[in-house]
């Protein structure tokens, strides 16, 4: 043989192998850079000799040309569906498994009396496929269609990693010449997430759920798009064969098929002597159902022996010897009792349905979130109405719609002048009545309150904005306890032996209503909560906000009161002792964290750290002018109006004041982002608020203003737009602003040692490869810089470090070669802040 077309065969073989190790067996043996090497030799040599390329070249699986349509495939053996049965729950959650008892006496008495063994197996929630091989070679796959008729989708068949392209050769036997493998296409629920994920960065429609996803992707006639989609595909079925090993059961039929190189749901099926043993899977699958990695709506349960499954055949369009053993409804009706809000701890009001209390999915719901105002009002939810409630996985429920023709109504009386509540009807009985026109709902559609319930705070909802927001902050107990919480917690100023728990019932007794409050706290008020708690007149105070607190996670929880413990007896105050020397030893935190644990809405963690690295101390993160917060790397319009807002109130000014009375003392850190590079005023003058140009526009506009903000300010000869701008109420003070924040700006040299440089970084050179947790390429590659690194794009023996995050590939692996050293972001961070 040629030995080019000995090596295409040998990386074919290789990387197929690699393929089902790392996506069947899910245990992959070569790093994913291996792989990659390889896939791309192979490419080369395929690209160079077409002729050599072998059918199931894994490069076949990123997609072929676009189709214009997908051809009719007639399957031989049509694709049947399965008879559904049902084990309602009762309240305790005891499944009533008649249906299946039911089942199993049909399926004995047309056995004469022989009881089978069965297999269960799990009802994929996706799309039924059959996979045609002959001689080895997948050539054809197709949709179920109406089980007679289906659509060829080969095509995109061949890009769903875990099929094989060519079976596996079986160890006992020869290939099938021919054989029919049926199973279910679906998408993984991870793989789901992160498509829907995508959709939303692309502002495209996120999918309804993992099947329709599966759909979707499989029936995309350009393969490349569904090469794209992760799809996974379960074998279920032989549906025919000639040649290769004879099945006597169905178990011995799953076992071939992995055998020829299927996945199949390890774990999750079996096969048992009576039904006894199927049911107690069933109820155990049915536990572990939100675990799975992917959808199943129920189990499958099939009689094991082939020869017992001929003697039993079908019955119109389904086997007798196999049925859909449907896990309970995760969807259910009930009635909405009322509507109020929820505030969380932001402030984000969320109106929430109280109803009557139902079964869904295994647990009893109370509530369902009604996300806010606009979803409210598309589905139309109102008080009485009968709605469909859904709980899927561990989600919080919602509601997905109403039952309108149950809406209660009420005649309208032209005639009496009393009017109102004639009568209360459904939809299908005013239908009959002559006057149909003239019942009304009972109750209106709803509306936001306009003030916080739990604070009176007006409640507010910003422009272009779904979510309504109370505005009462911290004078808002719903948000108190939660932006106390959030201030305590470990990524935030990290105060340890201070919990949950703690904090509401400190907030409940109104101990503490500010962050300051915690720094005053001292052993008789943390024992005056403890006794307090473990009144009982108390405890509905405190179940109040800990069930709010609880609501807004989406979770239901019962309140423990108090933390007694034996060791109080010995010495009675030491886990109050203990709360103070965590509330102590958090005094100097990190200005990142310290950041963070303000609350400011939008500055989660990265963004507070890049304020921390842009501005080194809080003085100047507390005096940046908005249009400077929106230069910054990965601070947009709205973040930097939010941080900006924030400061702007004497309020939480007067609170960052008290904390530092108080002894909190953040900590000073080393500007490590370049500023004045970011700061440019064609930057911060295309961010002026309200006043939107270009950067090049900018640029002209500082020009004229004969470069600089005193021009900006004065000049009357500059463009009507910028005066008129200039004349809006705070605006100029803006601009003085900034004119003064520029003047003191904070440099590199503010916190750094005294050449501005770092010793450890300085004349180093860096190589950047893979995804870095949090840091993008350009930042990190400026903070380094910042310091006096230099960053190059390709290792050699002078590279002095190679940063490599996630699917770094030949980067790693020559600085792996070359024993240059390696960093994680995490020691690129340590080492800049040396
Ligand atoms: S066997 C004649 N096994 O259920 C029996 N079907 O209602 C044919 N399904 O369209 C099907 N998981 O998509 C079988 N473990 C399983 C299944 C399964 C899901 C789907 C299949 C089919 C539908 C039949």
């Amino acid at each position: 043989m040629n030995p080019t077309q000995q090596k295409i065969l040998d990386l074919t073989a290789l990387l197929n192998r690699y393929g089902y190790e790392y996506y069947t067996l899910d245990a992959p043996t070569v790093p994913d850079a291996e792989y990659d090497r390889l896939y791309r030799e192979l490419e080369a040599l395929e690209a160079a000799h077409p002729e050599f390329k072998q059918p199931d070249s894994p490069t076949l699986r990123v997609g072929g040309a676009p189709l214009d349509g997908f051809e009719s495939v007639h399957h031989e053996v049509p694709m049947l569906s399965l008879s559904n049965a049902f084990s309602p729950q009762d309240d305790s959650g005891a499944f009533d498994h008649a249906e299946m008892y039911a089942f199993d006496e049909r399926v004995r008495g047309g056995l004469g009396g022989t009881a089978p063994e069965y297999v269960i197996e799990p009802k994929f929630d996706g799309l039924a496929v059959s996979l045609l091989y002959r001689d080895g070679v997948l050539v054809r796959a197709a949709t179920r269609g109406d089980g007679a008729t289906g659509e060829d989708v080969t095509e995109n068949v061949k890009t769903i990693r875990n099929v094989p392209l060519k079976l596996h050769r079986p160890s006992e036997s020869a290939l099938p010449e021919l054989i029919e493998i049926r199973g279910e296409v679906l998408m993984l629920k991870a793989d789901f997430a992160a498509l829907n994920r995508r959709q939303l960065e692309h502002n495209q429609k996120p999918f309804a759920n993992p099947r329709n996803a599966a759909a979707g992707s499989l029936r995309q006639l350009d393969s490349k798009i569904t090469a794209q989609r992760k799809l996974h595909f379960f074998a279920y079925s032989i549906a025919q064969q000639t040649g290769g090993s004879a099945c006597g059961t169905h178990m011995q039929e799953l076992a071939y098929a992995a055998e020829l190189g299927f996945s199949l749901p390890e774990g999750n099926y079996g096969c048992f002597q009576n039904i006894d043993g199927v049911l107690a899977f069933y109820e155990q699958m049915h536990a572990k159902r939100p675990d799975l990695p992917f959808e199943i709506d129920g189990m499958v349960v099939k009689v094991d022996s082939l020869a017992q499954q001929e003697t039993l055949g079908f019955v119109s369009r389904a086997p007798r010897w196999a049925i859909a053993h449907k896990f309970p409804a995760e969807e259910a009706l009930t009635v909405v009792e009322a509507i109020d809000v929820q505030i969380g701890r932001t402030g984000a009001v969320t109106p929430v349905a109280r109803l009557h209390p139902v079964f869904v999915g295994g647990v009893t719901v109370t509530n369902a979130t009604l996300h806010n105002q606009d979803e409210v009002a598309r589905k139309d939810v109102r008080v009485g109405d009968t709605v469909v409630v859904r709980r899927a996985g561990d989600v919080i429920p919602e509601v997905v719609r109403v039952v309108l023709e149950r809406r209660p109504m009420q005649i309208l009386e032209h005639s009496s002048s009393d009017g109102l509540q004639e009568d209360l009807f459904g939809a299908a009985d005013s239908a009959e009545r002559p006057s149909e026109n003239r019942t009304v709902p009972l109750y209106p559609p709803y509306r936001l309150p306009e003030t916080c319930p739990i604070c009176a705070s007006p409640i507010e909802r910003e422009e272009g904005e779904a979510v309504a927001r109370c505005s009462g902050g911290m004078l808002c107990e719903a948000q108190r306890a939660q932006g106390l919480i959030h201030f305590a917690s470990r990524k935030a100023m990290d105060i340890e032996g201070l919990g949950q728990k703690q904090i509401e019932q400190l907030v409940a007794q109104d101990l503490v209503r500010h962050f300051a409050d915690l720094y005053r706290l001292d052993i008789p008020t943390l024992q005056k909560m403890k006794e307090n708690a473990e009144m009982p007149s108390d405890a509905s105070t405190m179940l109040s906000t800990s069930t709010s607190a609880a609501l807004s996670a989406g979770i239901s929880t019962t309140l423990s009161a108090g933390t007694s413990d034996g060791q109080n007896k010995k010495m009675p105050t030491k886990w109050a002792q203990n709360i103070l020397d965590g509330i102590e030893a958090s005094k100097q935190p990190d200005l990142a964290r310290f950041l963070f644990a303000l609350g400011i809405r939008h500055v989660g963690e990265r963004t507070a750290k890049v304020l921390a690295q842009a501005f080194g101390s809080l003085e100047n993160v507390r005096r940046a002018p908005e249009p400077a917060l929106a230069c910054l790397p990965d601070i947009g319009a709205v973040v930097a109006r939010s941080i900006a807002h924030f400061f702007a109130q004497d309020a939480q000014q007067a609170m960052i004041d008290e904390l530092l009375a108080a002894g909190v003392s953040p900590k000073n850190q080393a500007v490590t982002l370049p500023l004045a590079q970011y700061l440019t005023p064609e930057k911060w003058l295309s961010r002026l608020p309200g006043f939107k140009i270009s950067e090049n526009k900018a640029a002209a506009l500082w020009d004229l203003a004969g470069k600089n903000i005193e021009g900006l300010i004065n000049d009357n000869a500059l463009p009507a737009d910028w005066q008129a701008w200039r004349k809006i109420s705070g605006n100029l003070s803006l601009l003085t602003a900034m004119q003064q924040f520029l003047a003191q700006m904070p440099s590199e040299s503010d916190t750094m040692s005294s050449d501005g440089l770092n010793a450890a970084v300085a004349g180093k050179t860096f190589v950047l490869t893979g995804t870095l947790p949090t840091l993008k390429r350009d930042e990190a590659q400026a903070m380094i810089e910042a310091v006096g690194g230099k960053v190059s794009g390709s290792v050699s023996k002078k590279t002095d470090y190679v940063v490599a995050g996630e699917a770094a590939g030949s980067k790693l692996e020559k600085a792996q070669t070359l024993g240059v050293a390696v960093l994680d972001e995490q020691a690129l961070l340590d080492l800049l802040n040396k």
